[in-house]
Formats: C-alpha cells, sequence, structure tokens
C-alpha cells in the first residue's frame, strides 16, 4: 500500500468538516485569498475557508466586472494561496462561462482545477438552471459551494449590484434555488446581498451552511474579500463591509516615507550597506 496521501487529506478543514460546523452551532470563517503570502496568513490566523474568488478580477486585475476571468488565471492564483495554506479549506471560483455551457466543459474545467492545482472544492453560482451540473460534479467527486443572491457573473442580466430578492416573488425563487442546490450536493451556499430574514429562512431551510455576504448575521458563516475588509479597496465602502484595518492609508504613507527616504539620500543608510 502506498504511503503517500493526497494533501488535501492533512487538513483540518474538510467539506465535511464545514458540513458539521452548521450541526454543531459553530460559525463558519472565510475569506478570499489570491496570493501565497495573504493566504498564509489567514492559515496561520485560523480562518476556516480560504475562498479563490474570481473577485480576483476586480482587485488584483482591476477589471470593472469577473467576467473577463480565465480558468488560467484561477488555477495561476490558487496554485499561489494552495501552497500557502496548510490548514484552511481552499474553495476556487469557477469562472464566468467556465461551467454554465455545459456538464461536459463543467466536469473538464472543474476537473483541471482539482487536478492541477490540488484544492478541497469549486464555487458555482447559480441557482436550479445549474443543478445537473452540480449534481454530476458531486457524483465524480468534486465537492461545490453553491453561490445564490448577487451573482457578480450575472451583473449583465441584473444590471445593477443592488441588494437582491427583496420582492416576494425573487425571495420565493431563490429559497427554492436553495431548496434545489442542497438537493443536487452542494456542501454550502454563498448567499449575497440578499435581506437577512430570507437569508434566515434559507439557513433554516437546507441541511448544508449557508456563508454569507452581505446577507445578515443568521447565515452559518460570513465571508468578506479580504482587501475590502483590510481597508485597501478605499473607494468600495458597502455597509456589509467592516473594515478591520486601513491599509490603503498605512501603504501610501509606507511609499511616501520611502520616497522621500531615497530623494533626500537618507536611505539606504550605512547600517542597510554591506
Ligand atoms: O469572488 C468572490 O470573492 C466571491 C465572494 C464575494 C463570495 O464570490
Amino acid at each position: 500500500m502506498s504511503t503517500a496521501k493526497p494533501d488535501q487529506r492533512h487538513r483540518v478543514v474538510t467539506t465535511r468538516s464545514v458540513v458539521n460546523m452548521k450541526k454543531t452551532g459553530e460559525k463558519i470563517t472565510a475569506l478570499t485569498a489570491y496570493d501565497y503570502l495573504v493566504a498564509r496568513l489567514l492559515d496561520q490566523s485560523g480562518i476556516d475557508i480560504i475562498l479563490v474568488g474570481d473577485s480576483l478580477g476586480n482587485v488584483v486585475q482591476g477589471h470593472d466586472t469577473t467576467l473577463p476571468v480565465t480558468v488560467d488565471d484561477m488555477i495561476y492564483h490558487a496554485k499561489a494561496v494552495r501552497r500557502g495554506a496548510e490548514r484552511a479549506l481552499i474553495v476556487v471560483d469557477m469562472p464566468f462561462m467556465s461551467y454554465q455551457t455545459s456538464v461536459d466543459d463543467a466536469v473538464r474545467n472543474c476537473g483541471r482545477v482539482m487536478k492541477e492545482v490540488g484544492v478541497g472544492a469549486v464555487k458555482l453560482e447559480g441557482g436550479a438552471h445549474i443543478a445537473e451540473i452540480v449534481r454530476h460534479l458531486v457524483k465524480i467527486g468534486i465537492p461545490v459551494m453553491g453561490h445564490l443572491g448577487l451573482t457578480p457573473q450575472a451583473i449583465n442580466k441584473f444590471g445593477t449590484y443592488e441588494v437582491r430578492a427583496t420582492d416576494e416573488a425573487e425571495a420565493g425563487e431563490l429559497l427554492n434555488d436553495a431548496r434545489v442546490l442542497a438537493e443536487a450536493g452542494v456542501f454550502s451556499l454563498v448567499l449575497e446581498k440578499i435581506p437577512s430574514s430570507l437569508a434566515r429562512q434559507v439557513s433554516e431551510a437546507i441541511p448544508v451552511p449557508t456563508i454569507g455576504i452581505g446577507a445578515g448575521p443568521h447565515c452559518d458563516g460570513q465571508v468578506l474579500v479580504v482587501y475590502d475588509m483590510l481597508g485597501v479597496t478605499e473607494e468600495f465602502r458597502p455597509r456589509f463591509v467592516r473594515r478591520y484595518g486601513e491599509l490603503a492609508e498605512v501603504m501610501r504613507g509606507a511609499f511616501r516615507q520611502y520616497i522621500g527616504d531615497v530623494k533626500g539620500g537618507s536611505f539606504p543608510a550605512k547600517e542597510e550597506s554591506y
């Protein structure tokens, strides 16, 4: 028998332990990361889930939407995150048009992510219309995190990043989508920017954990984009982002000081030279 073990088996946090956390009532913590250093800091801090979000299209690549992000982009960033984290469950967002087109495309692209990066799960945006895809991925051994509410890949359909499902019809549809996805086998479900009363209803209706972002306190866990909560994305100030730092100001201050030191000739000093 081989003693070699797939890396994911060493992890403290697995899709199974995330599901168990809902049963025990322990809140699930998740933040995004796109590189080795941030992933390492998150892992050392004890985060449960590191999401390699396709939000990297906005915060790393500088696009207006997540639509231009490719599978290769996700694999590149996920590999760096993977090298930085030993403990947390790593979930990789599947980008626009990498899974919506067919079950075959979903298998090929999600399979690439699982094989080439070696992460624990993928995340797909969408409701009942992707249930067949989710069911098949789960059946062949690819755990899936769902994503409902404000799904940024559908921005051209919505036309706005406003809060979703505020009317009865859309709320009912979202609740049904959540039930269908849970039945199809998702191990958890992101709920983005929906009323907290609806998030509570969904969280009570399905056996798998809900992970909220702008969905109030009743979700089984919370996720934020790491640069938002650190205050690096300065202009982005929606009410659901609690700022745990003002790093943009800290970074600018350091950069200005460095520029001043170099221009003024005080850096490098004698003790900083060989
Ligand atoms: O892409 C992302 O970072 C996400 C989170 C905001 C949930 O999907």
